[in-house]
């Protein structure tokens, strides 16, 4: 092939048409949400500081070209202002798309001052994002590539461990498993460690988890345990783009729960792949850091500017950016928080 031969390969065919990256204008509404959730930090109000961030994600929101369908939004239209599921966003031109925000994934996070808080948006084609909204809880298992048709969450977390440790050709003793801290994992933990393997606990947070165990530079190699289903489903987008391994089982907390979950048409018993969780190949995830953490860093000032550190990602290509930006401090904050 001489230097001016044009290349054939699909990724080369992405080079050659490039189309339009909507995460790239997503991500100016999570830099939005976690800045205007900054200041409070530590201030021990999560609802003030997940308002602060809704309000700020909506506005930016407004200004994309897309239609958006929130299927995964922050609950019902009562219950929620904003960015309720079923409401619109965008300014309603462009690609018809589903999206999933969690302006604040680690509200309690925020408001304590703890690492791992992110804004996260994770878009993808009308029609693709499950709506597991009925269900609370889902049971979710996420790896790296090397996880694929090596653990399921139907085996023991025993064997998930010594098969993904195989498979990733490293001693089941420096495998290490992210789980959220709760109670209801007490079972989980013991079994993690009696297996040989170290346990990573996150306070909240299961998307970063989802992520880092995902990553391909990441030390964290498994994340497992019961968290949201709203979190999987955002986990699931991001996994898409970076090619590892997902699944996730409904955990309805009762009856009433599951009955609901059934009527919505969710399937309880079913093993829910990353495919069946958001279907197609046109995924975007975007995530800017609040407070530091192990996938990116938090809102930070520098005098005049604030700083941002984002991670952008799409399925398609499969390219991941890390987006650090500078913003006028003055233009952001009011005056008595300068
Ligand atoms: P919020 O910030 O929306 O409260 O979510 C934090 C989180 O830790 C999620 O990452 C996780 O999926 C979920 O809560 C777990 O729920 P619970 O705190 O009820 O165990």
């Amino acid at each position: 092939m001489t230097s001016s031969t044009p290349p054939s390969t699909d990724t080369a065919t992405l080079y050659l048409h490039p189309d339009r990256n909507l995460a790239m204008e997503l991500v100016r509404a999570t830099e939005a949400a976690a800045i205007r959730a900054t200041p409070f930090i530590g201030r021990g109000d999560k609802n003030a500081a997940d308002g602060a961030a809704v309000d700020a994600m909506r506005k930016f929101l407004g200004t994309v070209n897309f239609d958006g369908l929130v299927v995964i939004g922050e609950g019902e239209k009562d219950r929620a202002p904003m960015l309720f599921n079923g409401e619109h966003v965008g300014n309603g031109r462009g690609p018809a798309v589903d999206i999933a925000v969690d302006p604040i994934d680690g509200t309690s996070l925020t408001a304590a001052g703890r690492q791992n808080a992110l804004s996260v948006i994770a878009v993808s084609d009308r029609g693709t994002m499950l709506d597991a909204s009925s269900v609370f809880y889902m049971d979710k298992i996420v790896t790296g590539a090397e996880g694929a048709g090596v653990v399921d969450l139907s085996q023991s977390v025993a064997e998930n461990i010594r098969e993904l440790a195989k498979a990733k050709g490293k001693p089941v003793g420096e495998m290490r498993i992210a789980v959220l801290d709760r109670p209801r994992h007490e079972g989980l933990i013991e079994e993690i460690r009696a297996a040989g393997a170290g346990t990573r606990l996150l306070l909240d947070g299961d998307v970063a988890g989802g992520i880092n165990a995902a990553r391909y530079e990441s030390r964290i190699d498994m994340c497992i345990g019961i968290g949201g289903s709203p979190e999987g489903i955002t986990t699931a987008a991001a996994i898409k783009a970076l090619g590892g391994f997902m699944q996730g089982k409904l955990a309805p907390k009762d009856e009433a729960e599951r009955a609901g979950g059934i009527a919505a048409g969710l399937d309880m018993d079913k093993i829910y792949g990353a495919d069946d969780l958001v279907k197609g190949d046109n995924t975007f995830f975007v995530a800017t850091g609040v407070t530091d953490g192990g996938l990116v860093e938090g809102v930070r000032r520098k005098g005049p500017i604030i700083r941002t550190e984002s991670i952008v990602m799409r399925s398609k290509s499969g390219t991941i950016r890390r987006v650090i930006a500078d913003h006028v401090a003055s233009k952001w904050l009011e005056p008595d928080q300068l």
